[in-house]
């Protein structure tokens, strides 16, 4: 059977599998199992993902779950998470209680300006370009108007069309710098047809226009949540000892970037959870917050926290684009509940709503880094999976679960602690 194939996208979902599994799987029956088994009966939601990307073969399942009692700008809410990682949503149930007892988390939206360019290269005078620019402005903004009418009548749009020359960073290389506000979408189809235009119609002799696309860095489009309280309310036991300890961790990711980008993943298991269960495009997300969080010319933690008499205040600050509205957000039956969930937020709250999630994923692996250590409560969460790879029954998983409630976990210990149970 050959390796290669000639028009895979027009076989049907079974002619695809078929020669997949004689051209690349030895165990074929089982792996034409594992695929259908994760078809669904639903033909018409089967049919809907099929559609969402070419030559689908099968769907790849994530958890979904729920994290309750956040409060946020005094407002509880119940968070959706789909995430594959056992502590995650633990963590953030854990947090949310925590600082529900401690006025909640308050989150406020900086910016809403979303960016993209037309990419250029001239090779003739610059004033001349400039003076170009300001006389084909008012044309830019009319051509793209019959694109720009609904998000304009929503209070979107563009916003500016700027020249930047950047020739001391490349020879000839200049872009239009276009600022959008795409209001409750993402606005990622939006902006870039606008700027599609734009190029059509930024024509001069000289200018090759390169590239036109948005910019998935959005430090103008920017979120902050916070919590605070009072250094005896840290924590039961030693709570300025705890606070202090927890202070130096995000001093020690501010300065040193092997753990910024640690500390940093953790935030990013919060967000991504929500930005995924929401229909959200969590890669742009991901771009985005790791540039922000190189701003400063060196990779940092893109959290913070301060001790000042006697509060402790932690918060985080990222750039977020995000939609509530187009996309998949409507289209995914469980994006579009979760939105419901949430309130039907508007894509501010969204930003609030999903910068809290960072927050409290963050508080949750640093308080615990800094007082048990990370492994306690992963691999107490980690347990069910590797008694899953096992094999263990749900009769040996409950023996087994009490049995390691005051033990430490690993996955040896778990192997020969269920050899025993079956010897017994
Ligand atoms: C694991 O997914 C995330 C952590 O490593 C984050 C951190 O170290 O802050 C626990």
């Amino acid at each position: 059977m050959t390796k290669t194939v000639v028009g895979f996208s027009k076989l049907t979902k079974e002619e695809k599998i078929n020669w997949l599994a004689e051209a690349f799987l030895s165990d074929n029956a089982s792996a034409k199992t594992v695929l259908t088994n994760y078809w669904n009966n639903n033909k018409q939601l089967q049919q809907l993902h099929d559609e969402f990307i070419e030559n689908t073969i099968s769907n790849f399942y994530l958890p979904y779950a729920v994290a309750p009692n956040f409060i946020i700008n005094n407002k509880p809410y119940v968070i959706p998470m789909a995430v594959e990682e056992s502590s995650v949503v633990a963590a953030a149930s854990l947090v949310a209680k925590f600082w529900q007892e401690r006025g909640g988390f308050k989150a406020t939206v900086i910016s809403t300006t979303k960016i993209g360019h037309v990419h250029f290269i001239y090779e003739g005078n610059f004033e001349e370009l400039q003076n170009y620019v300001i006389s084909i402005r008012p044309k830019l903004f009319e051509a793209t108007e019959e694109i720009t009418k609904n998000m304009r009548a929503r209070g979107g749009g563009i916003l500016a069309i700027d020249l930047k020359n950047k020739t001391d960073k490349l020879p000839n290389y200049y872009h239009l710098k276009v600022s959008f506000e795409t209001k409750d979408s993402m606005g990622a189809n939006f902006i870039n047809s606008c700027l599609e235009t734009i190029a059509d119609t930024f024509q001069k002799d000289g200018i090759e226009i390169v590239m036109s696309i948005l910019s998935n860095y959005v430090p103008e489009c920017l979120v902050r949540a916070e919590v605070q309280c009072k250094m005896e309310e840290f924590s039961d036991k030693n709570p300025y000892q705890s606070a202090e300890k927890f202070y130096r961790a995000v001093q020690i990711a501010t300065v040193e970037p092997y753990r910024a980008v640690t500390h940093n993943k953790g935030i990013m298991n919060g967000i991504d959870a929500v930005v995924i269960a929401t229909g959200n495009d969590f890669r742009a997300v991901e771009a985005g917050a790791h540039a922000y969080a190189s701003r400063n010319g060196h990779y940092q933690s893109l959290t913070d926290c301060s001790i000042d008499n006697g509060i402790f205040k932690f918060w985080i600050e990222i750039p977020l684009a995000l939609g509530t509205v187009g996309g998949l957000t409507a289209l995914h039956p469980l994006a579009k509940l979760s939105l419901e969930l949430l309130q039907k937020p508007s894509a501010k709250e969204l930003m609030q709503i999903v910068a809290v999630a960072g927050l409290a994923q963050n508080f949750a692996a640093l308080k615990a880094l800094t007082t048990t250590g990370i492994q306690h409560g992963h691999m107490k969460m980690h347990l069910q999976n590797m008694l899953n790879q096992l094999g263990a029954s749900p009769q040996e998983k409950e023996k087994l679960t009490r049995h390691f409630k005051d033990k430490k976990i690993s996955y040896n210990a778990a192997t020969e602690a269920l050899e025993k149970l079956r010897v017994k």
